[in-house]
């Protein structure tokens, strides 16, 4: 069977809409209007025979996530997940809140991070300790320096993970002087196909590592947070800019759609999108030049076949 990828979550977090914005594009989905479709927090499932799964990043949202893909919740017992792992690629608040909602698991959470992002949720956002209380953590430290590693009921599936150039979440003490391990990519390849996607849903810059990742990968799963770099402050929505909060910005120069153009030969697409950023009015301008260079925007339920 091929790779499979489910996208669980397309936002990033706060989600579409977000709970207290009314922006237009916000109210455009609590209205129903026709080009605006709803986000879950940032959070895919990867599987390579269909029955147990990877949750990479487990979202606030989670709850709704494995409701809305019952493949994620077999019956094969009276309490059953097909989730056999979680990988974690940061600490960001919308990649391992939904941790703490994991657990009534039966076993202990096998949890796949770096030492970083343990470091934080131990010290910083004690989620690991916490859940010592209830199901308990097994940690399998991963590396951030290419090797790879297999998630133990994930068959058919590797991963080696790529450190990238991001920024640590607002609570870690390394907010501005991020260490390698932060946060990473995923390189994800089907044992059986050879086939391989990239996924970097927090991207602050195309660095070699980076690129030669995606060269060696079919799909391209990344950064969609904002369109321009100064999208929050404009709108009256924040202070900081895309790249201060450690994400690229897909427009002007530099940005990321001239860093994708290189790879038109692969399926490019879009995730960890931000309510702010134009790209979610369907039938937008932003969303036309998407189309007309050939990027897709990844959406909730969206099933990826590498
Ligand atoms: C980020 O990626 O910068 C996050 O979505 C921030 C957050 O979760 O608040
Ligand atoms: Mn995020
Ligand atoms: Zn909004």
């Amino acid at each position: 069977m091929a790779l499979t990828i489910q996208v669980l979550g397309s936002a990033a977090g706060g989600g579409f809409p977000q709970w207290n914005c009314n922006c237009p594009q916000c109210l455009g989905v609590r209205a129903g209007t026709p080009g605006f479709t709803a986000r879950t927090q940032s959070s895919i499932a990867v599987s390579g025979d269909g029955n147990s799964f990877a949750l990479i990043n487990a979202s606030p949202d989670i709850r709704a996530q494995i409701l809305a893909n019952p493949r994620l919740q077999p019956g094969r017992a009276r309490r059953d997940s097909a989730i056999a792992g979680v990988v974690l690629i940061d600490s960001q608040i919308d990649h391992v809140t939904g941790l703490l909602l994991l657990r009534e698991s039966p076993q202990a959470l096998e949890l796949y991070c770096t030492a970083r992002v343990h470091e934080d949720l131990t010290h910083h956002f004690p989620v690991i300790p916490m859940l010592q209380h209830y199901c308990g953590v097994n940690w399998h430290p991963i590396a951030a320096n290419g090797s790879a590693f297999q998630v133990q009921g994930v068959e058919g599936v590797s991963f080696a993970a790529v450190d990238l150039q991001s920024k640590a979440p607002p609570y870690s003490p390394h907010r501005e002087c991020p260490r390698p391990g932060d946060n990473i990519g995923l390189v994800i390849a089907g044992a059986a196909s050879g086939r391989q996607i990239f996924y970097a849903p927090g991207l602050g810059r195309i660095d070699p590592p980076v690129s030669a990742a995606m060269a060696g990968s079919h799909v391209l799963l990344v950064d969609g947070t904002c369109w321009t770099d100064d999208e929050l402050v404009r709108g009256g929505f924040g202070v900081q800019s895309a790249r201060d909060m450690g994400h690229l910005p897909q427009s002007g120069a530099g940005g990321l759609l001239e860093m994708l153009a290189p790879y038109s030969d692969k399926r490019r697409i879009l995730i960890h999108i931000n309510n702010t950023n134009p790209i979610l009015h369907e039938t937008g301008a932003e969303r036309a030049q998407l189309a007309a260079t050939g990027i897709e925007v990844a959406y909730d339920g969206q099933q990826i076949e590498v």
